[in-house]
């Protein structure tokens, strides 16, 4: 059971699957949610992660960010999309365990 005042980082906020995990935790009464738009923390650059899980120490993380794409996309660029999205959830996964993320 997650404490109401939790701190809970939810990346790719703005997203469908973040949005709604934000719209969920506002409704069951979670105060400390941290968000960041991509503009603001580029989940590619692991200097970034590094500095902002130093800044907020999260303890709880959901990884909703991704670089998605329609069908034509995935297939046209499938290694650009593989690059992207494995460098935000190997920055997202290491920060998190170096900061003793909880879950
Ligand atoms: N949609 C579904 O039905 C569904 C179902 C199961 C799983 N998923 C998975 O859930 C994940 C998100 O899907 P979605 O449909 O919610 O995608 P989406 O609506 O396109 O949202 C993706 C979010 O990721 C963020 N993002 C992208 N690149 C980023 C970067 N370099 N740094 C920081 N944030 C970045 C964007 O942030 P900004 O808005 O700030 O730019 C955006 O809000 C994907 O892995 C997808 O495969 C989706």
């Amino acid at each position: 059971m997650l404490e109401k005042g939790a701190k809970i980082y939810i990346a790719g906020h703005r997203g469908m699957v973040g949005s709604a995990i934000l719209r969920k935790l506002k409704s069951e009464g979670f105060t400390s949610l941290i968000t960041r738009t991509s503009e603001d923390l580029d989940l590619r650059d692991d200097k970034q992660v590094a500095a902002f899980f130093d800044t907020e120490k999260p303890e709880y993380v959901f990884l909703a960010a991704a670089k998605v794409g329609g069908i034509i996309a995935n297939k046209t660029y499938k290694a650009n999309f593989i690059y992207d999205n494995l460098k935000i959830q190997n920055n997202v996964i290491h920060q998190s365990y170096t900061y003793s993320v909880k879950k």
